[in-house]
């Protein structure tokens, strides 16, 4: 049994699942990428039988598995496991929509996302990578606010860094913010040197010093951001030069943020996305308990480390608010527990609005106010709150 897709009447031919996710339009191959990605949840996932096989080889041996169907879907049904949460001896495949590249293996020798890569008769995989990893990134340009790793005080000149956005998400956050690139799975995919290339270029064009890197979720292909880090280090070796990566962290462990720094992190942006259970599954869009608690903990855990072992690094608090997911009680005990590791950490508040499947209403002025007064109560000394007309900053101030 496999699984297809089919439109339901909530859709609103707003054509993003063919134009930026579906990797066979012409005969749905049931990678359910388009499912995970409609912002309108208009798809619907049937089951089929299939009696049409073909024959694949998998380092080198030949299997029968069904016709139509993905490279991961054939590779679980020959007992190969895939991870929703980084673990040794499974194929990682966090975000499903073709974005990421963790998923990548060999496929007639070429490096291809298995999650969205159709079987066909004589395909070869081998499970052994030898090839320069690649991802999808998107929308490299110039920012004048900058990201939760940012310091606050930079915003406000013309251009502060130059940025970048990794494609593909381990989270289903129905206010994703940047959904369209989050659960893009089709465009060229570059290689860290490429997008190194690309980064240094326009950080000579726009006259930065920063260059940042987002999302979707930036650390999900963790070869991938490595060598980037380390080739955009190579080639930007001056001493004014700084690599900021904005990060969900969830992923996030000590050897990885080791490996990071040692490469030339310099600033990063930690979103905490609550503290309690079940306002990081409403915020994430995660339904399993079990890999929402690894991911929550893996958060604070990385915050905790970055800060206690690494004071050159410039470290970032993002909290994501609206009154809808999260209570001001929850607020103060996530300012408590920042608090607890370091009170001098910039804490920047997000106001949350429907954007992708939600349509939770923007915070008011006055709802950002209160949250910024309770964190500065529980003693946090740089808190800076996004509202609709602007930011207030650590003394108070309303700034636009
Ligand atoms: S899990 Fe396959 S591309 Fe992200």
């Amino acid at each position: 049994m496999v699984k297809r897709a089919v439109r339901s009447e909530r859709c609103k031919n707003c054509n993003f699942c063919i134009s930026s996710v579906c990797p066979s339009p012409e005969e749905c191959i049931g990678c359910n990428a388009c499912y995970i990605a409609c912002p309108n949840e208009a798809v619907e996932l049937i089951d089929i039988e299939i009696n049409d096989y073909i024959t694949i080889y998998v380092n080198g041996e030949k299997f029968q598995v069904p016709n139509k169907i993905t490279v991961k879907k054939a590779l679980e049904m020959l007992g190969y496991k895939f991870t929703k949460f980084p673990e040794k001896n499974k194929i990682f495949a966090p975000c499903e929509v073709g974005g990421c590249w963790s998923c990548a293996l060999e496929i007639d020798g070429e490096l291809k996302p298995t999650c969205v890569t159709p079987v066909r008769s004589g395909m070869r995989i081998e499970t052994e990578i030898k090839q320069t990893p690649k991802r999808l990134v998107h929308g490299f340009s110039g920012h004048t606010v900058g990201g939760v790793g940012t310091p606050w005080w930079l915003k406000g000149f013309i251009y502060i860094e130059a940025a970048c956005f990794a494609c593909g998400c381990n989270f289903r956050c129905p206010q994703c913010q940047n959904w369209t690139t989050t659960y893009c799975g089709k465009d060229i995919p570059l290689t860290p040197l490429k997008a190194a290339e690309i980064m240094t270029k326009l950080r000579k064009s726009i006259g930065v010093d920063r260059m940042a890197i987002s999302g979707g979720e930036c650390t999900l292909n963790r070869e991938w951001l490595v060598e980037y880090i380390s080739e955009l280090k190579r080639r930007n070796p001056d001493k004014e030069a700084r690599f900021h990566v904005d990060t969900n962290a969830s992923i996030l462990t000590k050897d990885y943020i080791d490996e990071l720094v040692r490469v030339g992190m310099t600033d990063i942006g930690i979103d905490v996305k609550g503290i309690e259970l079940e306002t990081f599954k409403i915020i994430t869009g995660l339904d399993d308990d079990d890999i929402a608690e690894l991911h929550l903990k893996a958060e604070w855990n990385a915050l905790e480390y970055v800060v206690n072992n690494y004071s050159d690094v410039f470290v970032g608090v993002g909290i994501p608010y609206n009154k809808e997911f999260m209570s001001l009680n929850e607020i103060r005990k996530i300012g408590e527990k920042i608090c607890g590791i370091n009170d001098e950490i910039q804490v920047c508040v997000l106001d949350y609005r429907g954007e992708f499947r939600s349509r939770i209403e923007r915070p008011s002025y006055d709802e950002m106010f209160k949250v910024w007064k309770v964190l500065k109560e529980v003693g946090l000394k740089t808190v800076i709150c996004q509202t609709r007309y602007g930011y207030i900053s650590p003394s108070g101030k309303f700034n636009f």
